[in-house]
């Protein structure tokens, strides 16, 4: 049932405004205390030429006459008409509905008949997935699995950086000084150091350079000894990559690169021209940007190269051929932004009605404290290398806490990964993460363990009474506070869900579940969920099993595991 509805259409019976424009009126008072839902009469004040204390009153009582038989208590306080739920009728509602949608409580469909096209992680070949890349496949994943829950249909794409001047002194350097044995066995890293010596070299040997860009012509050109070295980077490449998206449950519909779009380009340049867009400037060809306070979209050097710009509106307007999307998201560092909402206005001056649909998501920075981190190596840190940190630290966490448990190195993956991706999510997208250890694998602080070790608890009470998952319940035996505040968090969940997706900001699901967490874990504490009494124990495992369901839910919609014990 839709309180906030609910609530609404009895409001509009008794004042001149439609329900619909009093829904989002409709309050969530901080102290539920005060009720569980709250009418503000100021918008009325002036229409109807009162004082909204005034309103209040008369409105509570015009509804005290004949409440809703879900509705508990209405009060006036102060300009406030607060509404106090039927706590028995609440939780069989909400029990009842969790209970009976299971793994699909809250997939409400808004997303059916909408394509969404996810653009995120998107590292640049032969250089390590860093952490910056760690941000957004973090951010992205949450994303994509918030987005497909909502029956979105979503077609994920990694956007590798496969393109451009460095694969030329990659070849280069490669054929001078490498060999193949060691790049096998090397791997990225071997890649990345080939290409720092080449820069050290070519400052001495600035022939050198004119050699890399012999190699990228003909790489243009489809010469084959340098397109098999090109391939053969990729494939080292995403060799890497792949074990970290396996290790975090990534997978991609599509690995796009932007060397995809290389026959595409001229054709994207020439829509430009056409429209009128495009400009000479000392040689280039730009778009003019200055009426919207950006300096220009630089669309083709003067040597007639392209640029990442040329790319992503070729991309942009392939991708909307391909899959008419109504929704483009792309996930990289706020660093990017200009960057993004340069390509959008050309699209969006090029007449395209769908560049609307286009979204960044940007995201801040992963700040580390200064010598905490041991795994700091040159001045990149490698997405690889926290995480096997992160994991190797949780198994330690997990040998001292709980030495017998099965699966030990399954869970600290899953929890060790889990507390990585929370750390991430936990705050808005914008601010920057900072980066400590004891904090985020803290299983009593706001953390990801935290939420999947109270997961982990609602699993072990459930197995423990052998619950059948016949939900019989009682309501009205779960009506003390903890439980109504249990209740009232999975009630609010699907909205909040539908927020993240709405916002591109996971941390509103991350929030819940934390919230959860401690309404659960105040709920154990103060009442003993195995007891004698079977109608009792019943009903209070079927509110644990509605807590498991929920937790698991979040926890897969921010890209987690939710392992049953730990
Ligand atoms: N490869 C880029 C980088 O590492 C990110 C690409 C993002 N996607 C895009 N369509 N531009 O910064």
């Amino acid at each position: 049932m839709n309180y906030r509805q609910a609530l609404s259409e009895i409001l509009a019976t008794h004042t001149n405004l439609q329900w619909d424009e009093l829904l989002p009126t409709i309050e969530n008072p901080a102290d539920p205390k005060l009720g569980h839902m709250a009418f503000p009469c100021f918008r009325l004040a002036k229409e109807l030429k009162k004082a909204p204390p005034a309103i209040a009153a008369e409105l509570t009582e015009k509804i005290a006459q004949s409440p809703p038989q879900w509705l508990g208590e209405v009060k006036a306080t102060g300009p406030y008409v607060n509404f106090f739920f039927n706590r028995t009728a609440f939780a069989g509602d909400v029990l009842n509905e969790v209970l009976s949608k299971g793994e699909k409580y809250g997939a409400s469909g808004i997303g059916s008949g909408k394509n969404v096209v996810m653009d995120y992680s998107s590292p640049n070949i032969a250089k390590p997935l860093h952490v910056g890349h760690l941000g957004s496949t973090i951010i992205g994943l949450s994303l994509d699995r918030i987005y497909r829950f909502l029956g979105y249909n979503v077609t994920s794409i990694n956007h590798l950086g496969d393109w451009g001047t460095q694969f030329g002194k990659l070849i280069v350097a490669y054929l001078k000084w490498g060999s193949k044995e060691e790049i096998e066995q090397t791997g990225i890293e071997g890649l990345v150091s080939l290409y720092v010596r080449f820069h050290d070299e070519a400052d001495k040997d600035p022939t050198l350079d004119d050699e890399a860009r012999g190699w990228v012509v003909k790489l243009q050109d489809g010469d084959e000894e340098g397109l098999a070295l090109w391939r053969w980077f990729i494939d080292l490449s995403l060799a890497e990559y792949e074990r970290m998206y396996k290790l975090m449950g990534v997978s991609f519909d599509l690995y796009r690169g932007e060397s995809y779009y290389n026959d595409k380009l001229d054709a994207a340049v020439e829509l430009i021209r056409k429209k009128g867009l495009l400009e000479e400037s000392d040689g280039a060809q730009i778009v003019n940007l200055e009426a919207y306070n950006m300096p220009p979209c630089l669309i083709l050097r003067s040597d007639g190269g392209t640029l990442y710009a040329t790319r992503d509106i070729a991309a942009a307007i392939d991708r909307q051929e391909k899959f008419n999307f109504d929704l483009c998201l792309y996930v990289t560092g706020l660093d990017q932004i200009l960057h993004f909402s340069q390509f959008f206005k050309v699209l969006e001056r090029m007449d395209y009605p769908w560049a609307k649909g286009l979204a960044h998501v940007p995201y801040g920075m992963l700040r580390f404290e200064q010598g905490k981190l041991s795994t700091r190596r040159g001045n990149v840190i490698k997405a690889e290398d926290l995480v096997n940190e992160a994991i190797a630290k949780t198994k330690a966490i997990i040998e001292e806490k709980n030495p017998n448990l099965e699966d030990k190195d399954a869970v600290a993956q899953q929890v060790g990964i889990g507390a990585l991706i929370f750390n991430k999510l936990y705050t808005n997208r914008i601010k920057d993460t900072v980066f400590n250890w004891d904090l985020m694998l803290n299983f009593d602080g706001e953390t990801g363990p935290y939420v999947q070790y109270s997961h982990a608890r609602a699993c072990s009470v459930l197995k423990k009474a052998r619950y059948d998952n016949n939900h019989t319940f009682d309501p009205a035996l779960l009506t003390e506070d903890e439980a109504f505040d249990v209740l009232r968090i999975i009630y609010d969940f699907p909205s909040k869900i539908e927020d993240a997706a709405v916002k591109y900001e996971p941390f509103m699901i991350a929030r819940q579940l934390v919230a959860l967490a401690q309404a659960f874990n105040a709920y154990y504490h103060h009442h003993i969920i195995l007891v004698e009494d079977e109608k009792l124990r019943q009903s209070r495992l079927a509110l644990v099993a509605a807590v498991q369901l929920q937790l698991e839910i979040g926890l897969k919609l921010l890209g987690m595991s939710a392992p049953a014990a730990m």
